[in-house]
């Protein structure tokens, strides 16, 4: 440490951080309304809305969820994303239901479209709400799962959204090539602007149990893994390669997922790839803050807020979160 002729440091970090106003004008990083994406888990009319393991969080039927839009549209938001809690009868080996024109999603997107033109939809592509192993790929005889099939169901379920109204795909399951085979029928078919999101660097993450449970997966799954797809935790070079091959492939934007135990990621991506970077504070991470919050073990606001703040500055530009909606409330307080 460098000393003036009294002795004093001549560096005084505290100087900086004496008023509000000092610390504002020199922040570094800053959690805005439009950087934030709120999920939304939607249902058939006659499903239950309550989930256990998400408290605050419900499934939304079509009507519910148009009113609800309405309410997030006036408080900013201006991106959602879509989680259908498929039922029972209609999962099936080949997940035909992920590519039914008229399925749950399809339905909604159209209404959306013609109601919210503005909001940004973005879909989530993946067979595990629909397949009856919960799995997000299709399985062949000795239960591996086959990734060449699965890519072509997602790719006729990409342009089924696609073609009613939604604005951004999302594959989230880790197969491979998928960005290359969907990216090129949405070119093929005029499709020119549609953004693709991907789930590069998703973890087979403990965290998404409260996820699993809200789209009835979870007891589908049984004690099956996701660990032949999804990314192994105690990996970082290989979340690197998988988000510079999906931008190779035509990926707009690429995603870590979880995010708060995945900042090094969220930083590692920033600094290697080209493209904004999105962070998913994932099912888990909700009802960890939510449950302890509620107990009063620490000021529930001020929580959201720094934990997103926090993926933020580690380098995210768009986050997803359950607490979406509250934390927009808290910004314009
Ligand atoms: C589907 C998917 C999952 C999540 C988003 N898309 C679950 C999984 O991969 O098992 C998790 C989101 C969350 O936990 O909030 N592939």
């Amino acid at each position: 440490m460098q000393f003036n002729s009294r002795g004093y440091p001549f560096h005084r970090g505290r100087r900086l951080r004496s008023s509000k106003s000092l610390r504002d004008l020199v922040a570094e990083s800053f959690l805005k309304i439009d950087d934030l994406v709120m999920p939304y888990f939607v249902r058939e009319k006659n499903d239950e809305a309550l989930i256990k393991k998400m408290p605050g969080i419900r499934r939304f039927s079509e009507s519910e969820l148009i009113h609800e839009l309405g309410e997030i549209s006036k408080l900013g938001i201006k991106a959602i994303s879509l989680f259908p809690k498929i039922p029972d009868e209609k999962k099936t080996h080949d997940a035909c239901e992920s590519y039914n024109e008229n399925n749950l999603v399809c339905r909604l997107l159209k209404k959306i479209s013609k109601e919210f033109p503005d909001l940004i939809t973005i879909c989530d592509v993946a067979l595990d709400a629909y397949t009856e192993t919960g799995h997000d790929g299709i399985t062949n005889s000795k239960g591996k799962i086959e990734n060449d099939r699965t890519i072509k169901i997602l790719e006729k379920m990409s342009l089924n959204f696609v073609h009613n109204g939604c604005k951004v795909i999302a594959p989230s399951d880790m197969m491979d090539g998928r960005i290359k085979i969907i990216r090129e029928s949405l070119e093929k078919n005029g499709f020119f602007d549609t953004c693709i999101l991907s789930y590069s660097s998703k973890f087979c993450s403990n965290f998404y149990s409260p996820f699993r449970d809200a789209l009835g997966s979870q007891k589908k799954l049984r004690k099956s893994n996701k660990k032949t797809y999804q990314i192994d935790y105690r990996n970082r070079r290989e979340s690197i390669k998988e988000s510079l091959e999906d931008i190779h492939e035509g990926a707009d934007i690429v995603m870590v997922k979880p995010a708060g135990y995945y900042l090094d990621i969220v930083r590692d991506l920033k600094d290697n790839c080209l493209v904004p970077i999105a962070a998913f504070q994932v099912s888990g991470e909700y009802s960890m803050i939510k449950n302890t919050a509620e107990k009063k073990i620490f000021d529930y606001d001020k929580i959201i807020l720094e934990s997103l703040a926090c993926i933020k500055r580690s380098g995210a530009d768009l986050i997803f979160s359950y607490f979406s909606k509250e934390a927009v409330n808290l910004l314009l307080k």
